[in-house]
């Protein structure tokens, strides 16, 4: 047993958030009312070159909030990878449509563009492709599929952003693209999402639905049914800080990503997802470990904890959960998601990691995997 204890991520806040923070306290603007929700969502507007940025509670309604201003209702399908967080799946739940899980590409582990042929039907309304672990999905072929079948594109760009796909950001490929700044994320405001979008009429759907479906004109008066899916203004105060550091944060976390790699080259079986043309941002340092299972997986974990270091299962896949095996229909078979996850770990992966830390997790997993034989 160590006293030393390497968490599985941290937040940075080594910039300006304690300074706006108090300032929107000593203000009294402490709801989601407030000047640094303007300024939060025109900074990440601007960084990603698009007209409107929503700011929400979180990105779970972020991606709700995206579904319902596109009208996604009873009856619809949605296909979503059925390798991601449970959110993505809800979210369509929420809408009271079918999502349709679908498998995952065993290169970048990310929605296949054949699997998405295969699930069309013609119920099928919207694609929610969702850059795992920060590294981006195959947009074009997905923005390509879209279009030949008048499909509605979301990206769930949760772990990715500031990734690239052939230069271009991740969260403007689709019509709507949704963001989360939990506290493990690359930037984080505690709990806190973003909608953007280059649609006037969307951006106005979503404002309206956000804040109870108020009539921006006359106050206090309901056309729909809306939600409260604000952000607040001391969210959005952290959040405009944390923008300031964006190209920082990620950065370092390439080198991570780097000193990762090379720390793990020596194990044969290690493998890593593919990055082609593309800025991967490292959000979770993910590998698949030749021969791993879950009973094994278990094992190394419990022995990293032994040593001081966190570590994750990849996700499961969702079709393995029981509310979702029945429900809904599954768009081919799910080879690739399972495989993925019977293999993957995810190791410690932040800013004030060292390279000293990484180092230690690395000789630490080595010689973990040669205990259990692997
Ligand atoms: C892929 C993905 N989608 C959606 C979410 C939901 O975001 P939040 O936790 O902010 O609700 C997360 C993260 O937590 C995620 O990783």
């Amino acid at each position: 047993m160590t006293n030393r204890w390497i968490p599985i991520s941290q937040p940075t806040l080594l910039g300006n958030e304690k300074k706006y923070v108090m300032d929107a306290v000593e203000s009294g603007w402490i709801s989601s009312i407030g000047p640094y929700i303007d300024k939060f969502e025109s900074a990440f507007a601007a960084y990603h070159g698009v007209k409107h940025a929503i700011a929400t509670h979180n990105g779970t309604i972020a991606l709700h909030l995206a579904l319902a201003a596109m009208g996604i209702d009873e009856g619809d399908e949605v296909i979503v990878p059925d390798l991601t967080f449970i959110a993505t799946a809800n979210s369509v739940r929420y809408c009271h449509a079918t999502p349709i899980l679908t498998d995952v590409s065993l290169n970048d582990w990310n929605i296949s563009p054949d699997a998405i042929r295969e699930a069309i039907s013609p119920r099928t309304r919207a694609i929610i492709p969702v850059h795992l672990y920060g590294n981006p999905a195959a947009m074009n072929e997905i923005m390509e599929i879209a279009e030949q079948h008048h499909l509605v594109v979301i990206e769930d760009c949760a772990e990715a952003i500031g990734a690239e796909y052939y230069g271009k950001k991740a969260g403007t490929f689709g019509h709507i693209n949704c963001f989360s700044f939990f506290g493990n994320k690359i930037i984080t405001t505690g709990e806190g999402g973003m909608c953007i979008t280059n649609d006037d009429a969307l951006a106005e759907r979503m404002r309206v639905l956000r804040d109870h479906g108020m009539n921006r004109k006359k106050k206090y008066w309901y056309d729909e049914l809306g939600f409260n899916y604000r952000m607040t203004n001391l969210q959005a105060a952290v959040g405009f800080a944390q923008m300031e550091q964006l190209e920082e944060l990620i950065t370092r976390r390439d080198d991570i990503y780097r000193e990762y790699c090379q720390a793990l080259s020596s194990h044969g079986g290690i493998k890593m997802q593919e990055v082609n043309k593309q800025r991967s941002v490292n959000w979770l340092f993910t590998v698949r470990i030749k021969g791993m299972n879950y009973e094994l997986r278990d094992q190394v974990t419990a022995r990293l904890k032994l040593m001081g270091i966190d570590s994750r299962p990849v996700f499961y896949p969702i079709s393995m959960m029981s509310f979702y095996k029945d429900s809904c229909y599954l768009g081919g078979e799910l080879v690739n998601s399972s495989l993925i996850s019977l293999e993957g770990i995810s190791l410690p992966t932040y800013v004030g990691l060292s390279k000293e830390d990484i180092s230690y997790i690395c000789v630490s997993l080595l010689s973990c995997l040669k205990e259990v034989g692997l």
